[in-house]
């Protein structure tokens, strides 16, 4: 598939839109400088705190896994087998435990990925969403693919 050219400036800090990339919804979310400093708390509670065992380019940083660090972009599809998780920012939800500090859950099974798109210990998906290829146009204009 062709590439995909996508305009991200008008996505608020704490909001994602979803792009489509060979027939995949990739999610691309401008996070806080609040959930950034999350990140940092959860190394221990995700499987794979820096993607030694997923899918991410080399450019990519292997923590917060993005270019900009403010700007995480992902394939939206759970490693398990494939259903869209939900967007979930908020830092805290009674219904995906105590360690929940905003992130993504997937609705088949319960999988649970942080705002980095790592999945938390112990859940069906083995892996961290994966981060497509991409490459900054300009500062707003992104290209996947
Ligand atoms: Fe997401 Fe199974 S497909 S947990």
């Amino acid at each position: 598939g062709a590439p995909v050219k996508v305009n991200i400036s008008k996505i608020e800090p704490g909001q994602q839109m979803v792009a489509e990339w060979r027939g995949q919804p990739v999610f691309i979310l401008r996070r806080t400088e609040e959930a950034l400093t999350n990140l940092g708390k959860l190394t221990d509670t995700v499987a794979d705190p820096s993607s030694e065992a997923s899918v991410q380019p080399t450019y990519v940083d292997p923590t917060v896994r993005s270019i900009k660090p403010e700007v995480l972009i992902v394939v939206g599809l759970c490693t398990h087998l494939g259903c869209s998780p939900s967007f979930r920012p908020e830092v805290a939800a009674p219904d995906l435990g105590a360690d929940w500090l905003g992130g993504y859950f997937c609705p088949c099974h319960g999988s649970k990925y942080d705002l980095a798109g790592r999945v938390y210990k112990g859940q069906p998906a083995p892996l961290n969403l994966p981060v497509p290829p991409h490459t900054y146009e300009t500062d707003t204009i992104v290209v996947i693919g």
